[in-house]
């Protein structure tokens, strides 16, 4: 088994940054690639230059998420969906962010897998990447967060030990900082998003990404890649401190 012996994928979360770059790369590739997110502007564009078929979706719409999902034959789920509402700390997290950062990273993601888990295992075929998080393993101050990719590293796990047996297998994607509009998205303040965005070090990218994302698929079927932390080389653990060197 390597990636070319899978055929459709979905991809949630792929009208920007690492969902986009896993779309193109996993289309470039051959697949048959379902990308999914609510812009449909951006998945237009998306769809002019690849071959990936676009559905404008929330994921955080329970039903019509898992109706979808369940008119597609998935080998590969990758569940990347994600926002970081409520950021900060948690006493400042309103009602709203607190919702939508449990439903778009938590709950959207075993839902997916709920949905197609059944067809891999009955097909003995099947990847399910989870995109989690360097947050979900480490302290990073960002509690709300932090506990959202914490239940992604746990459902990975767990799932490992539920297909024993099955031939479906799990990978998590745990990336530390990496340039995309994560930040655009999660915080409210433009100060802070700049302050984010100039991190002064060169960050992973969402192709870098994405060719972890392949060499996970592309491993013979007798490999399971569990777990894949990558992050910039001038990151720390958890992320708050950053330490650019100085030209010699
Ligand atoms: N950037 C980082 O430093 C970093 C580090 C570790 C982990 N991650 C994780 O990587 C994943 C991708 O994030 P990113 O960095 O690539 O940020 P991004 O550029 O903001 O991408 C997030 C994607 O999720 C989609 N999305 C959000 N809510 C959705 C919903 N309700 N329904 C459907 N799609 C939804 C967005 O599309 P629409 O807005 O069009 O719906 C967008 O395509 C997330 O799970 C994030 O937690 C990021």
């Amino acid at each position: 088994m390597t990636i070319n012996d899978y055929e459709n994928v979905v991809v949630t979360g792929a009208s920007s940054g690492i969902g986009e770059a896993v779309a193109r790369s996993l289309s470039e590739a051959g697949l048959t690639v379902h990308a999914i997110a609510r812009r449909t502007e951006r998945l237009d564009e998306l769809a002019a230059n690849t071959k990936c078929i676009v559905h404008t979706m929330d994921v955080c719409d329970s039903k019509a998420f898992i109706d979808l999902l369940e008119t597609i034959e998935v080998d590969i789920l990758i569940n990347n969906a994600g926002v970081g509402r409520g950021f900060g700390n948690l006493v400042d997290a309103n009602f709203e962010d607190i919702e939508t950062t449990i439903d778009t990273n938590v709950k959207a993601a075993i839902y997916a897998a709920k949905a197609v888990l059944p067809g891999m295992v009955e097909r003995r075929n099947g990847h399910l990447i989870n995109i989690g998080s360097m947050a979900g393993l480490y302290p990073l101050a960002s509690s709300l967060y932090g506990a959202t990719k914490g239940a992604t590293h746990v459902l990975s796990m767990d799932l490992r030990l539920e297909l024993q047996g099955t031939g479906v297998r799990v990978t998590e994607i745990c990336p530390g900082r990496v340039t995309t509009e994560f930040y655009d998205a999660a915080l409210d303040d433009h100060a802070m998003v700049e302050s984010k965005k100039n991190s002064g070090i060169k960050e992973v990218t969402s192709e870098d990404i994405s060719q972890a994302v392949i060499y996970a698929l592309d491993a013979p079927q007798h490999v399971n890649i569990n777990r894949i932390e990558l992050q910039p080389t001038e990151q720390t653990y958890g992320g708050m401190q950053f330490t650019p060197r100085s030209p010699k």
